[in-house]
């Protein structure tokens, strides 16, 4: 097989343009009108809770599903008219493995590979095993592998086309934070190599590490999009909840706070802050010196629910 050309990807051209997109399932719309762009080269996150619509979007996009209305190109190609070339440029990761339990790492590869019909280079499994670390297992049954491994062997699996556009849903939904930190670099690495990544998550945390720009879905509709940096702003940042139990001493910690926030009801004040050690400590130190103890002292990083709570409102339980 000739080596492959070299990959440069111009930042500007566009990788996933979408309009329109409709989905209903019976009366009920899951989609109702989405607008998306994603330019090549970089990664975009959808974002939103459970039953928000995300599968259904990758569903769609990656030709799985077929849309009620609106239209989308995909790696140039129009996604019902050129349906085959759309699937020829992508790679799809599913939030359940397509991983064969029964199969050993180094199998599920190579059925890979003899199902990409000769797109695969010769050394392509033993290439992928070596860098996503599996080279150890390779020769064990999938059933045996732990959740870090089996997603790293989807990933692996998704790859052996060498696809220019990856769909990647809840990469890192259920595993432990090593497991996910090892999966994050793996996507930037993919990403730095000129790939373009949809991927959609529940983790703001994820969004915000890897995403160049964000787009939050909520009831079929996209609330909010940005860089992770425009998103932020428009929410409450992280902050220490400190909790009384008088209003009096409510009232002393709130002179001492002027930059903080109350909340009368709970007897709790919000103070603007970062998390690091020295922040905190001087924190702790002010309330020391007016000698005001707080029963409750705790450091509150903005999660999905804070992002849905200052976009739409309603927390993401309403979402569903
Ligand atoms: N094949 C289907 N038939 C009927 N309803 C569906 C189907 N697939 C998804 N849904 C519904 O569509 C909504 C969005 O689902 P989904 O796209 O899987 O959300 P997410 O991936 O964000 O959790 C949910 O309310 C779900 O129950
Ligand atoms: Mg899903």
């Amino acid at each position: 097989m000739s080596a492959r050309p070299p990959k440069v990807v111009p930042m500007n051209d566009t990788a996933i343009a979408v309009s329109g997109l409709r989905k209903t399932f019976g009366d009920k719309v899951v989609l109702d009108g989405i607008d998306l762009e994603v330019q090549a080269g970089t990664i975009f996150s959808l974002l939103g809770p459970n039953g928000a619509g995300k599968t259904t979007t990758v569903n769609l996009l990656t030709t799985l599903m077929k849309a009620d209305g609106g239209t989308a190109k995909v790696a140039g190609h129009d996604l019902v008219t050129e349906a085959k070339a759309v699937r020829a440029a992508i790679g799809v990761t599913g939030q359940f493995a397509a991983v064969d339990e029964l199969l050993t790492g180094q199998e599920n590869l190579q059925l890979m590979v003899d199902l990409s019909r000769g797109k695969a280079g010769k050394n392509v499994v033993s290439e992928l095993l070596e860098r996503f670390d599996l080279v150890e297992s390779a020769r064990k049954p999938a059933s045996t592998y732990s959740g870090g491994m089996r997603r790293k062997l989807d990933l692996a699996m998704t790859l052996v086309g060498d696809p220019r556009i990856i769909f990647l849903d809840e990469p890192t939904t259920g595993l432990d934070p090593r497991s996910r930190r090892t999966m994050w670099s793996i996507i930037r690495e993919l990403v730095a190599g000129g790939v373009t990544v949809f991927l959609t998550t529940q983790y703001l945390e994820e969004a915000d590490q890897l995403a160049d720009r964000i787009a939050v879905l909520d009831q079929g509709r996209l609330v909010a999009q940005g860089t992770p940096a425009e998103l932020k702003r428009r929410m409450p940042g992280t902050h220490v909840r400190l909790h009384f139990t008088t209003v009096a001493e409510l009232d002393a910690a709130a002179r001492i706070f002027p930059g903080a926030t109350r909340d009368d009801e709970e007897l709790d004040l919000r103070i603007p802050s970062d998390t690091g050690t020295k922040s905190l400590r001087s924190l702790l130190d002010r309330l020391d010196e007016y000698s005001i103890a707080a029963e409750e002292f705790s450091v509150h990083t903005p999660d999905l629910d804070d992002v849905f709570l200052a976009l739409t409102g309603h927390d993401t339980e309403a979402a569903r």
